[in-house]
């Protein structure tokens, strides 16, 4: 089969990889109908993630058809259409009993990480019975392969774990596709305000499109007396981190007002200050989150009921055989405007 392989910092190509067989009984073998490229994606191919190593077939986000299952696979057989999470769960260690799936002790995000991804043809996916979801009959697919990572990462780590309210004020961090998926998924619980803060006006027009009630470029060091004048001083309820680095967790210690939550999404690979002698008094909640993926059967019942539309969210599409374009396309998001770029099985060329 053709695979999207991991060669080493800055180095990747496609190959030929022998199709994936069943290794483990609790196993399902599933052909990827479509796939996507997730910013953790790129941080792999700059070499920012150890435990990816290089040969590795990477994604961890798609749809597919179930090929063969494992004899202790009870809820799925050949032919079944699934969502795959991005999160492999066993549903029997001590994480897994508390719904903390992302901590799984043989599982967790191993997917295109530490074992072989859903860039490819095909992909073994362990414990298919708790990690595989049955795709509604009449479903989108493109809009349900939003549902491996990107839509419950926005609602679990951003507006779960930042306790948005009705009627409160929530500020935004980072308009990509993981702050616009916690801004559709705030919506659930009417908010008051939802502030979003980017540096990029396109991905902002974007967001606006999508219920922001405000947007701010913070490019001219201005933000935090535009998020103080739409709050009337106060501050914001939540500020939800989608972006990963100092300057944005900072933005959310300046502008959290009193009895907030900080809710970080960002990946970060460098140490952030942390100003106690400003919060100390402030009665705040910081919370960081890897997705526990808990709330995917939820957001499959929302898109169903056409609640949401996470077709907004993507911006291109490809066949298989172009997927080194669609890499191409989603690295220059500035200036190809993507956002979530399908990879559909197949070719063009
Ligand atoms: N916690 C988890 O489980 C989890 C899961 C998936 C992704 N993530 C992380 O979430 C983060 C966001 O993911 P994404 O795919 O949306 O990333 P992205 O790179 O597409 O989007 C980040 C956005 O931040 C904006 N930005 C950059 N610097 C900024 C600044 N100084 N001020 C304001 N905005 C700025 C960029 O313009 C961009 O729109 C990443 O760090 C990703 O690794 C975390
Ligand atoms: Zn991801
Ligand atoms: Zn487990």
């Amino acid at each position: 089969m053709k695979a999207f392989v991991y060669l080493g910092p800055a180095m990747k190509a496609v190959e030929d990889r022998p199709k994936p067989a069943v290794a483990a009984p609790t196993d399902a073998i599933v052909r990827i109908t479509k796939t996507t490229i997730c910013g953790t994606d790129l941080h792999i191919l700059k070499g920012d993630v150890p435990t990816c190593k290089p040969g590795r077939i990477l994604g961890h986000e798609g749809v597919g058809v179930v090929e063969q299952v494992g004899p202790a696979v009870a809820a799925f057989k050949a032919g079944d259409r699934v969502l795959i999470s991005c999160i492999s769960a066993c549903g029997k260690c001590a994480y897994c009993r508390k719904l903390m799936y992302s901590h799984c002790t043989t599982g967790g995000w191993i997917l295109g990480n530490s074992i072989d991804g859903t860039q490819a043809e095909y992909v073994r996916i362990p414990y298919a019975d708790t990690s595989l979801y049955p795709i509604p009959d009449g479903a989108d697919e493109d809009a349900l392969v939003m549902l491996s990572d990107i839509l419950p990462t926005g609602f679990e780590c951003g507006v779960l774990n930042g306790r948005v309210q009705p009627g409160s004020a929530v500020a935004i961090v980072g308009a990509g596709p993981i702050g616009l998926a916690a801004l559709l998924t705030a919506q659930f619980y009417s908010p008051a305000e939802i502030i979003m803060i980017d540096l990029d006006d396109n991905r902002l027009d974007v967001a606006m499109r999508f219920g922001a009630t405000a947007a701010v470029n913070s490019s001219d060091g201005q933000a935090l007396e535009k998020v103080m004048k739409i709050t009337g001083g106060r501050g914001v309820d939540t500020a939800i981190e989608a972006v990963g680095i100092p300057a944005t967790f900072e933005m959310c210690q300046a502008i959290i007002g009193p009895g907030g939550t900080i809710a970080n999404i960002g990946v970060h690979g460098a140490k952030v200050d942390l100003h106690l002698e400003n919060l100390w008094d402030r009665n705040i909640t910081i919370t960081t989150r890897l997705v526990d993926t808990v709330s995917t059967q939820m957001l499959l019942n929302v898109v169903r009921s056409r609640k949401i539309d996470p077709m907004l969210l993507i911006t291109h599409r490809f066949k298989f055989d172009r997927i080194l374009d669609a890499y191409e396309t989603f690295e220059h998001a500035a200036n190809t405007k993507a956002l979530k770029v399908i990879i559909e099985a197949g070719s063009e060329l």
